[in-house]
């Protein structure tokens, strides 16, 4: 029987971030994956800050950029009659409104950016098998049993057709969201499948006289009377700048799911753009359905699910293949220092304790980022009636110099800068909080958002939250804070008059067989803080410490030096790694 240390299902963002970073921490593991070949259409692709981050911490992060659009070209968020035809309005979106791009600049060292599924996945997962990662492609899971000590999985060959096991100490199921291993392991889902359906078309074609000016990952189409999105809604999306496109219309999913020829497809794309001059070469259509599902619980015994496999919901906000990585960071390190001896099985409930309230909360969020476009349709009395003539006069009516067109335009205004919360929630991205064992807060109450915390980033050295980032400088060179940490390792950070803190961690990595790497940042220390932004993030004095783990989360801190720092340090290592 083949063996490995970790079993992973699925080879999307989840499943091969995942491979990516067990085996950077040098963790055995296998993965099959159903098809030959990783994704073949571009779903995912707006790519925020917080999986760049993770990225970063893989070392793939420049090549990420050399395939992904900057964000310069992905936040001129226009809504339209047709590329060709009127503009309705526009916001900056995904940090390039002024006020916004200052504070992602702030918060991260990364940069927003759109990055397609298709180019994503094989980075991610060319990593991992470089790595070390045993792949097995049009492999498919068919279930699993799990004992004691481990997980043995039955899997078929498609190209062979031959069954066999693999048996592994843990199995991450990455296997989407209709996951066959959530299903086998009975987790609990609360909310829906299908409450709505979608098509998507993707097509090749020079779009760069309509776009070029105004430039944007989404064109919003609103064609009262045409055959798209009950309403008339399409989503004309760039896949690359400016040829390569992909149209998402919605229908109702109590009707039979339309049928796509070619020849219709290529007239949806051409009432769209609103020229059907265009030459336009249909790639690929396909279905799905809009989801509102998320787990209460992400693992039971040996097995962890993770990405779509327990959250569920439409691409509004851009979070799922988001948070599916973001997962795999938070459980790849848990597991690599538990099967390492490092941490007893306690620290993986931490997983369920600080991923299923992510789940949920991005669920909710992108569910509801649909309804909030309704103001945007209500502005321009598309809601009023259901004759197609009745919402174009309506829609016309907004220039006019009367009070209805003076309200309208108005309304019209508020209700496309409503969507920040969709195209614009900086916080969704990044106010991401944990509350599990592996958080020591010492009983401190941590700090309620003094900004909205969907929209507004607020950076925070509590427990739980994500370490702030600042740029510090060693060698003449500039690095994040966060460079200076993750890797797998825990870390402390601290200051002038913190040498025995350092000094623990020292005693303490060889007494518990795990890496803590310490940092000092001041004058003449291993960073220097040229700027004062650590000092003025890291909410502790010189001599105090941040405990930061291995996917950059604040595990603890301590604002000063205790008499027994060793002692200090100990304790609380011991509690996060539930030894
Ligand atoms: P994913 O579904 O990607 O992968 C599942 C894997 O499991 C596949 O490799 C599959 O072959 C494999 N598998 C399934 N069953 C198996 C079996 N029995 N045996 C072996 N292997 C099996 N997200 C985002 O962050 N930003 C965005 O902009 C968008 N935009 C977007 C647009 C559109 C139109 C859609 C439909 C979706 C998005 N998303 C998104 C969502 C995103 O695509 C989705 O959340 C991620 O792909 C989820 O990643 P996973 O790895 O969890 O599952």
């Amino acid at each position: 029987m083949l063996e490995t240390e970790v079993l992973i299902v699925g080879s999307g963002p989840a499943g091969s971030s995942a491979a990516a970073l067990l085996s950077s921490y040098g963790v055995d593991n296998i993965l099959v994956t159903k098809y030959r070949w990783l994704a073949d259409t571009p779903r995912a692709h707006i790519t925020n800050q917080r999986t760049m981050e993770v990225l970063r911490d893989l070392g793939l992060e420049a090549e990420a950029m050399l395939y992904a659009t900057p964000n310069r070209l992905m936040g001129t968020n226009v809504f339209c009659t047709s590329l060709a035809g009127e503009e309705l309005g526009r916001m900056r979106s995904w940090g390039s409104d002024h006020f916004s791009y200052a504070r992602h600049r702030i918060a991260s060292p990364t940069e927003m950016v759109d990055l397609p599924q298709t180019y994503l996945e094989p980075i991610l997962f060319g990593a991992a098998c470089a790595r070390g990662t045993k792949a097995r492609l049009s492999t498919e899971y068919l279930g699993l049993v799990q004992d004691e000590d481990g997980v043995t999985a039955t899997v078929r060959d498609r190209v062979t057709g031959e069954t066999y096991q693999i048996r592994a100490r843990y199995l991450i199921g990455a296997d989407g969201g209709r996951s066959q291993v959530a299903e086998d392991i009975g987790l609990p889902m609360d909310g829906k499948m299908g409450v709505g359906g979608s098509i998507n078309i993707v097509f090749k074609a020079d779009l760069s006289r309509f776009v070029a000016h105004r430039p944007s990952a989404l064109y919003w189409v609103l064609q009262p009377g045409s055959d798209v999105g009950g309403i008339g809604m399409g989503l004309v999306r760039m896949v690359r700048p400016w040829n390569e496109w992909l149209i998402v219309w919605g229908y109702d999913i109590n009707d039979k799911q339309p049928e796509i020829t070619d020849a219709y497809a290529r007239e949806v794309a051409h009432s769209l753009i609103g020229d059907d001059t265009i030459p336009v070469e249909i790639t690929s259509v396909s279905a799905w359905t809009v989801n509102h599902m998320s787990a209460r619980k992400y693992s039971s015994g040996r097995v962890f699910c993770m990405g779509d496999a327990v959250h569920r919901h439409p691409p509004s906000n851009g979070l799922g293949s988001n948070t599916s990585i973001q997962d795999a960071f938070n459980l790849a390190w848990k597991l690599a220092m538990v099967l390492k001896g490092a941490a007893t099985p306690a620290l993986l409930d931490s997983y369920t304790a600080e991923r299923a309230p992510i789940g949920k909360q991005i669920v909710n969020r992108a569910n509801k980022s649909i309804g909030e476009t309704a103001p945007i349709f209500k502005s321009l009395g598309l809601l009023d009636t259901n004759d197609p003539e009745a919402m174009i006069a309506n829609m016309e009516s907004r220039k006019e110099n009367t009070q209805e067109g003076r309200e309208r335009r108005k309304a019209l205004r508020d209700a496309i800068a409503f969507k920040r919360y969709e195209f614009d929630a900086h916080g969704v991205e990044m106010n991401q909080r944990y509350d599990s064992s592996a958080i020591i807060t010492d009983g401190a109450v941590r700090p309620d958002f003094t900004d909205d915390p969907e929209l507004v980033y607020q950076q925070s050295a509590f427990p739980g939250a994500r370490l702030p980032h600042a740029w510090i400088e060693k060698d003449g060179r500039d690095f994040s804070t966060l460079d200076a940490t993750g890797h797998g390792r825990f870390t402390i950070l601290t200051g002038i008059g913190g040498a025995p803190w350092i000094e623990s961690a020292r005693t303490l990595a060889g007494e518990l067989g795990i890496e803590i790497h310490a940092v000092s940042i001041g004058p003449d220390q291993d960073y220097e803080d040229n700027y004062g932004d650590w000092a003025r993030a890291r909410e502790v004095e010189d001599h105090g410490v941040v405990l930061v783990r291995p996917d950059h989360f604040i595990a603890w801190r301590s604002t000063n030096l205790p008499a027994d720092p060793t002692a200090e340090l100990r304790r609380i290592l011991m509690a996060v790694l539930g030894r």
